[in-house]
């Protein structure tokens, strides 16, 4: 026996990684930058509240308006320039086609019953279930939709065309608010998910 045979027969095969280098650290970055933004969000929001009510101060970052908006801008180039490597690579490499495509109407429905019953299995954490992908295809999209009426509100003049797509400045801000609150929404039940299912936590930190 040779002394390559010897040594796979008695070191356990490496299991395969799941979440590629790329993935994992582009998904930190953007954990981070994601809170950021939201808390110095919550703040500049409370300067000019959309609705009747304001963000309680000790969940808001920045301290004041002008604080929160350096938050905000200074996460923001994180979170765009994070968030284009990402969407550049998922296509490039294919991962966005093999794990979050294709998504049929009827196996959301079909998961979602099962999820309901609590009987969604989460044994192959390789591929994602419909209902993953329709989270992870839904706050792709949410970040697109508040990266460009943050954009469109930042530079009305220069960007007129991007806030006219919006229909306005003000209308832009209610997009503004309805994809951060989709992006919150999608988080915390992320987040839930990933402490009822501890081996995904550990994939997305060490890749298997
Ligand atoms: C802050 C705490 C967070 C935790 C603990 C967490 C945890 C996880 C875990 C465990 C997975 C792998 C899921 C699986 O394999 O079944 C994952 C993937 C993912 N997470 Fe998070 N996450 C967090 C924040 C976020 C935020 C803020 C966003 C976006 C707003 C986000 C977006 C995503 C996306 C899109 C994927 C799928 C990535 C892909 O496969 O392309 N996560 N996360």
């Amino acid at each position: 026996m040779t002394a390559e045979a010897a040594h796979a027969m008695t070191v356990p095969p490496q299991p395969a990684t799941i979440h590629p280098l790329w993935l994992r650290v582009t998904h930190w970055i953007n954990a981070v930058a994601v809170i950021i933004m939201i808390g110095s969000g919550w703040e500049i929001y409370n300067a000019s509240p959309l609705f009747a009510f304001a963000f309680p101060k000790s969940i808001t970052l920045g301290g004041w308006l002008a604080g929160a908006l350096l938050w905000h801008f200074a996460a923001m180039w994180l979170f765009v320039l994070n968030g284009l490597v990402y969407v550049v690579l998922g296509i490039a490499t294919g991962r966005f086609r093999r794990k979050l495509l294709p998504l049929h109407a009827s196996e959301v429905v079909a998961d979602t019953r099962l999820a309901l019953r609590g009987k969604l299995p989460h044994d192959d954490l390789a591929a994602y279930n419909a209902l993953q992908k329709l989270f992870y295809i839904g706050v792709i999209v949410a970040g697109v939709v508040v990266v460009l009426s943050g954009l469109a509100m930042w530079k009305p003049v220069q960007l007129w065309w991007l806030a006219a797509a919006f229909g306005g400045y003000e209308p832009a801000r209610f997009f503004h608010f309805f994809a951060m609150a989709a992006i919150v929404g999608f988080t915390v039940i992320h987040v839930v998910m990933a402490f009822v299912v501890p081996k995904a936590l550990r994939a997305i930190i060490l890749g298997r």
